[in-house]
Protein backbone atom coordinates (compact mmCIF):
# COMPACT_ATOMS: atom_id res chain seq x y z
CA UNK A 1 0.00 0.00 0.00
CA UNK A 2 0.90 3.68 -0.87
CA UNK A 3 0.21 6.33 1.94
CA UNK A 4 1.33 9.77 0.74
CA UNK A 5 1.28 12.09 3.62
CA UNK A 6 0.75 16.35 1.63
CA UNK A 7 1.77 18.39 4.04
CA UNK A 8 3.41 22.17 3.99
CA UNK A 9 5.28 20.81 6.96
CA UNK A 10 6.85 17.59 5.83
CA UNK A 11 9.78 18.26 9.04
CA UNK A 12 7.10 17.54 10.99
CA UNK A 13 6.10 14.21 9.60
CA UNK A 14 9.02 12.83 8.15
CA UNK A 15 10.91 11.42 11.45
CA UNK A 16 7.67 9.78 12.38
CA UNK A 17 7.88 7.61 9.19
CA UNK A 18 11.23 6.53 9.88
CA UNK A 19 11.24 5.81 12.81
CA UNK A 20 10.55 2.02 15.34
CA UNK A 21 7.42 -0.20 13.34
CA UNK A 22 6.44 2.35 10.76
CA UNK A 23 10.24 3.16 9.78
CA UNK A 24 11.04 -0.64 9.70
CA UNK A 25 7.96 -1.59 7.62
CA UNK A 26 8.43 1.24 5.78
CA UNK A 27 12.46 0.49 5.14
CA UNK A 28 11.79 -2.98 4.22
CA UNK A 29 8.76 -2.11 1.83
CA UNK A 30 6.26 -3.80 3.28
CA UNK A 31 4.46 -0.51 2.90
CA UNK A 32 5.49 2.53 1.36
CA UNK A 33 4.89 5.81 3.53
CA UNK A 34 5.95 9.28 1.20
CA UNK A 35 5.53 12.74 2.26
CA UNK A 36 4.64 15.12 -0.67
CA UNK A 37 5.41 18.55 0.49
CA UNK A 38 2.00 21.13 -0.67
CA UNK A 39 4.34 24.18 -1.23
CA UNK A 40 6.19 22.36 -4.08
CA UNK A 41 3.54 22.07 -6.17
CA UNK A 42 2.57 26.02 -5.38
CA UNK A 43 3.20 28.27 -8.99
CA UNK A 44 3.62 31.83 -7.43
CA UNK A 45 6.90 33.04 -6.83
CA UNK A 46 6.80 33.12 -3.42
CA UNK A 47 4.86 29.46 -3.11
CA UNK A 48 2.27 30.66 -1.39
CA UNK A 49 -0.42 28.38 0.31
CA UNK A 50 -2.75 30.10 1.95
CA UNK A 51 -4.46 33.41 1.94
CA UNK A 52 -7.23 35.66 3.02
CA UNK A 53 -10.74 34.58 3.31
CA UNK A 54 -13.15 36.73 1.38
CA UNK A 55 -15.82 38.27 3.10
CA UNK A 56 -13.20 38.74 5.83
CA UNK A 57 -12.52 37.45 9.32
CA UNK A 58 -9.81 35.60 11.34
CA UNK A 59 -7.22 33.53 9.87
CA UNK A 60 -6.32 32.34 6.75
CA UNK A 61 -7.19 29.64 4.40
CA UNK A 62 -5.60 26.92 2.49
CA UNK A 63 -5.85 27.97 -1.03
CA UNK A 64 -6.89 25.80 -3.86
CA UNK A 65 -4.27 25.66 -6.51
CA UNK A 66 -1.40 24.17 -4.55
CA UNK A 67 -3.85 21.57 -3.29
CA UNK A 68 -5.02 20.56 -6.72
CA UNK A 69 -1.88 20.09 -8.08
CA UNK A 70 -0.13 18.48 -5.03
CA UNK A 71 -3.07 15.98 -4.86
CA UNK A 72 -3.01 15.12 -8.75
CA UNK A 73 0.32 14.46 -8.67
CA UNK A 74 0.22 12.31 -5.96
CA UNK A 75 -2.66 10.50 -7.39
CA UNK A 76 -0.77 10.19 -10.36
CA UNK A 77 1.78 7.76 -8.74
CA UNK A 78 -0.03 5.20 -7.30
CA UNK A 79 1.42 1.39 -7.19
CA UNK A 80 1.01 -0.10 -10.61
CA UNK A 81 -2.65 -1.21 -11.25
CA UNK A 82 -3.72 -0.20 -7.81
CA UNK A 83 -7.68 0.61 -7.95
CA UNK A 84 -7.85 4.58 -7.93
CA UNK A 85 -6.54 6.53 -4.63
CA UNK A 86 -8.48 7.80 -1.27
CA UNK A 87 -8.17 10.93 -1.26
CA UNK A 88 -8.70 12.13 2.40
CA UNK A 89 -8.73 15.28 4.07
CA UNK A 90 -8.20 15.61 7.69
CA UNK A 91 -10.43 18.02 8.86
CA UNK A 92 -12.53 18.40 11.77
CA UNK A 93 -15.83 18.40 10.03
CA UNK A 94 -15.17 14.60 8.58
CA UNK A 95 -16.79 11.20 9.70
CA UNK A 96 -15.49 9.93 13.17
CA UNK A 97 -12.48 8.01 12.45
CA UNK A 98 -12.56 4.46 13.95
CA UNK A 99 -11.16 0.95 13.69
CA UNK A 100 -14.17 -0.11 11.50
CA UNK A 101 -13.06 3.06 9.20
CA UNK A 102 -9.15 2.24 9.44
CA UNK A 103 -10.10 -1.95 8.75
CA UNK A 104 -11.53 -0.02 5.51
CA UNK A 105 -9.26 1.83 4.53
CA UNK A 106 -6.56 -1.03 5.42
CA UNK A 107 -8.16 -2.64 2.34
CA UNK A 108 -6.95 -0.04 -0.33
CA UNK A 109 -3.81 0.16 -2.44
CA UNK A 110 -3.58 3.85 -2.35
CA UNK A 111 -4.27 6.53 0.03
CA UNK A 112 -3.44 10.05 -0.05
CA UNK A 113 -4.00 12.87 3.53
CA UNK A 114 -4.41 15.98 2.70
CA UNK A 115 -3.44 17.83 6.19
CA UNK A 116 -4.73 21.02 6.45
CA UNK A 117 -3.00 24.43 8.38
CA UNK A 118 -4.17 28.03 9.23
CA UNK A 119 -7.98 27.97 9.63
CA UNK A 120 -9.41 25.71 7.28
CA UNK A 121 -9.72 24.92 3.33
CA UNK A 122 -11.25 26.99 0.70
CA UNK A 123 -14.17 25.06 0.23
CA UNK A 124 -13.78 24.01 -3.07
CA UNK A 125 -10.57 21.59 -1.83
CA UNK A 126 -13.76 19.48 -0.55
CA UNK A 127 -14.59 18.63 -4.61
CA UNK A 128 -11.16 16.54 -4.63
CA UNK A 129 -11.83 14.42 -1.74
CA UNK A 130 -13.47 11.17 -1.40
CA UNK A 131 -13.12 11.25 1.97
CA UNK A 132 -13.38 14.00 4.67
CA UNK A 133 -11.58 12.04 8.43
CA UNK A 134 -11.57 13.73 11.87
CA UNK A 135 -9.86 11.99 14.72
CA UNK A 136 -12.08 13.87 17.17
CA UNK A 137 -14.30 16.76 18.47
CA UNK A 138 -11.45 18.63 19.01
CA UNK A 139 -9.77 21.01 16.82
CA UNK A 140 -5.62 20.56 16.15
CA UNK A 141 -3.21 23.08 14.58
CA UNK A 142 -3.34 21.43 11.39
CA UNK A 143 -4.05 17.82 9.80
CA UNK A 144 -0.85 16.61 10.10
CA UNK A 145 -0.97 14.66 14.14
CA UNK A 146 -4.74 13.84 12.93
CA UNK A 147 -3.07 12.36 9.38
CA UNK A 148 -0.21 10.27 11.69
CA UNK A 149 -3.08 8.73 13.86
CA UNK A 150 -4.57 7.19 10.60
CA UNK A 151 -1.75 6.45 9.26
CA UNK A 152 -0.61 4.25 12.17
CA UNK A 153 -3.96 2.66 13.28
CA UNK A 154 -4.09 1.67 9.38
CA UNK A 155 -0.28 0.29 9.24
CA UNK A 156 -0.47 -1.82 11.59
CA UNK A 157 -3.17 -3.78 10.16
CA UNK A 158 -1.34 -4.29 7.33
CA UNK A 159 -0.23 -7.82 6.86
CA UNK A 160 3.32 -7.86 7.82
CA UNK A 161 3.50 -4.39 9.20
CA UNK A 162 3.68 -5.86 12.87
CA UNK A 163 5.93 -8.37 13.44
CA UNK A 164 5.65 -11.37 16.09
CA UNK A 165 6.40 -9.43 18.70
CA UNK A 166 3.43 -7.57 18.64
CA UNK A 167 -0.02 -8.59 17.86
CA UNK A 168 -3.08 -6.80 16.15
CA UNK A 169 -5.57 -9.82 16.87
CA UNK A 170 -6.72 -9.40 20.73
CA UNK A 171 -6.31 -5.69 20.97
CA UNK A 172 -8.89 -3.56 22.27
CA UNK A 173 -11.39 -2.74 19.80
CA UNK A 174 -10.63 -4.99 17.57
CA UNK A 175 -13.25 -7.34 18.94
CA UNK A 176 -15.48 -4.98 19.22
CA UNK A 177 -14.41 -4.91 23.28
CA UNK A 178 -11.96 -3.46 25.33
CA UNK A 179 -8.97 -5.76 25.94
CA UNK A 180 -9.50 -7.17 29.88
CA UNK A 181 -5.97 -6.65 32.16
CA UNK A 182 -2.59 -8.35 31.01
CA UNK A 183 0.56 -9.03 33.42
CA UNK A 184 4.04 -9.15 32.49
CA UNK A 185 6.84 -10.63 35.23
CA UNK A 186 7.63 -10.21 38.25
CA UNK A 187 4.28 -12.57 39.59
CA UNK A 188 4.59 -9.82 42.57
CA UNK A 189 4.58 -6.25 42.24
CA UNK A 190 3.98 -4.11 45.46
CA UNK A 191 1.76 -6.65 46.89
CA UNK A 192 -0.32 -7.14 43.71
CA UNK A 193 -0.36 -10.55 42.02
CA UNK A 194 -0.74 -11.79 38.80
CA UNK A 195 -4.18 -13.45 38.52
CA UNK A 196 -3.26 -17.37 39.43
CA UNK A 197 -5.31 -18.78 36.07
CA UNK A 198 -2.53 -16.95 34.14
CA UNK A 199 0.09 -19.32 35.89
CA UNK A 200 -2.06 -22.11 35.29
CA UNK A 201 -0.85 -23.48 31.62
CA UNK A 202 -4.83 -23.87 31.18
CA UNK A 203 -4.79 -22.46 27.71
CA UNK A 204 -8.72 -23.21 27.40
CA UNK A 205 -9.37 -21.70 30.56
CA UNK A 206 -7.18 -18.77 30.28
CA UNK A 207 -9.13 -18.21 26.85
CA UNK A 208 -12.40 -18.58 28.60
CA UNK A 209 -11.00 -15.85 31.70
CA UNK A 210 -9.80 -13.32 28.76
CA UNK A 211 -13.35 -12.91 27.10
CA UNK A 212 -14.98 -12.64 29.88
CA UNK A 213 -12.65 -10.06 31.28
CA UNK A 214 -13.10 -8.30 27.89
CA UNK A 215 -16.61 -8.21 28.91
CA UNK A 216 -16.60 -7.10 31.94
CA UNK A 217 -14.43 -3.85 31.60
CA UNK A 218 -16.24 -2.69 28.30
CA UNK A 219 -19.04 -2.85 30.36
CA UNK A 220 -17.70 -0.61 32.99
CA UNK A 221 -16.18 1.74 30.84
CA UNK A 222 -17.10 1.55 27.18
CA UNK A 223 -20.83 0.01 27.61
CA UNK A 224 -22.27 2.04 24.45
CA UNK A 225 -19.82 -0.88 22.77
CA UNK A 226 -21.75 -3.67 23.47
CA UNK A 227 -24.91 -2.61 21.34
CA UNK A 228 -22.64 -3.40 17.91
CA UNK A 229 -20.30 -5.75 19.47
CA UNK A 230 -19.99 -9.47 18.05
CA UNK A 231 -21.32 -11.32 21.65
CA UNK A 232 -22.77 -14.74 21.59
CA UNK A 233 -26.01 -15.03 22.77
CA UNK A 234 -25.10 -15.96 26.35
CA UNK A 235 -22.47 -13.45 26.73
CA UNK A 236 -25.51 -10.88 25.64
CA UNK A 237 -27.70 -12.61 28.21
CA UNK A 238 -25.03 -11.80 30.99
CA UNK A 239 -24.25 -8.42 29.83
CA UNK A 240 -27.74 -7.46 30.03
CA UNK A 241 -28.13 -8.64 33.32
N1 LIG B 1 -7.49 19.15 11.68
C1 LIG B 1 -7.70 19.93 12.77
N2 LIG B 1 -8.39 19.27 13.70
C2 LIG B 1 -8.64 18.01 13.22
C3 LIG B 1 -9.31 16.86 13.70
N3 LIG B 1 -9.90 16.85 14.91
N4 LIG B 1 -9.36 15.78 12.92
C4 LIG B 1 -8.80 15.80 11.70
N5 LIG B 1 -8.14 16.84 11.18
C5 LIG B 1 -8.06 17.95 11.94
Amino acid sequence: MLIQLLTIHPAIVAPVFRESILGRANEAGIIDLRVVNIRDHALSKHQQTDDYPYGGGAGLLMKPEPVFAAVRWAAGRGPAGARPPRIILMDPQGRRFDQRLAEELAQEDHLILVCGRYEGFDERIRALATDEISIGDYVLMGGELAALVVVEAVARLIPGVLGDLESSVAESHTSGLLEGPQYTRPVEFEGMRVPEILLSGNHGAIERWRREQALRRTLERRPDLLETADLTPAERALVAE
